[in-house]
């Protein structure tokens, strides 16, 4: 049974007079241990179904799971807490605030949830040791590279150890060596057995990270890969 677990997701945005259907009877597991690529063509819905996921998004019909909790049945703040508890994530533009320094950065989601700064700083610099960030905690972010930044971002989206990681297109700001560093940072950090991490790439220089690939087209699910089946392009 998947950590994450959507059940016959539709999804239609209005488009004038009428509603265009984006997702089809969506129906995925993801599981726990493992590092889920959810790949496709521009515009065949991953963002929509990852936003679902999450509870960012609701869908028109059909259910999100989630640890065993029917994340479509809560109510709005109790969502939000769910999420705030449970979900970690990392998008393709790092979203860092400009005027803190990486420890201060990383602290956001502890600082958020009530815990006191001091300690807040010190798990995130801890976090930041994990990610290879040790030596530049004190650092704002136009003092670090891409790659350095999106590693802050991880350690910002770990700190408060959330079951379910989400990256939309975490390395697509990245040149080819910064991406393969931050995906094994990745895979090293973040995928203890019990959590699950969910990355929505583009990239196939990234592909080899995956243990198992879900295939989208026009808003359906194709097929999914296990590893051993996957290939790098
Ligand atoms: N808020 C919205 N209102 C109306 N249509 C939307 C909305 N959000 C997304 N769409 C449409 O839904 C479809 C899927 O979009 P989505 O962003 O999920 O694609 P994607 O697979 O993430 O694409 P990309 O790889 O370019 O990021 C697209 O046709 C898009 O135009
Ligand atoms: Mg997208």
């Amino acid at each position: 049974m998947g950590l994450v677990q959507t059940r016959n997701i539709v999804k239609d945005f209005p488009a004038g007079e009428t509603n265009v259907r984006v997702l089809h009877d969506v129906t995925v597991d993801v599981n726990a241990g493992e590092l889920t690529m959810l790949v496709g063509p521009s515009g065949c819905g991953k963002t929509t179904l990852l936003s679902i996921m999450t509870g960012i998004l609701t869908p028109s019909s059909g259910e999100v799971i989630i640890d065993g909790t029917n994340l479509t049945a809560l109510r709005d703040r109790e969502k939000v807490l769910f999420r705030r508890e449970r979900l970690g994530f990392v998008f393709q533009q790092f979203n860092l605030l400009p005027a803190l320094t990486a420890a201060e950065n990383a602290a956001v989601p502890l600082i958020a949830a009530g815990v006191p700064f001091e300690d807040a700083v010190a798990r995130a610099e801890a976090m930041l040791r994990d990610v290879g960030m040790g030596p530049h905690t004190a650092k704002k972010p136009n003092q670090l590279s891409g790659g350095q930044q999106q590693r802050v971002a991880f350690a910002r989206a770990l700190v408060h150890r959330p079951r379910v990681l989400v990256c939309d297109e975490p390395t697509s700001a990245l040149d080819a060596t910064s991406g393969q560093q931050v995906m094994e940072i990745l895979r090293a950090v973040a995928l203890q057995p019990d959590c699950a991490v969910i990355v929505v790439t583009h990239d196939n220089r990234i592909y080899h990270f995956a243990d198992r690939m879900i295939h989208m087209a026009d808003g359906r699910i194709e097929r999914t890969e296990a590893r051993g089946e996957i290939h790098d392009a």
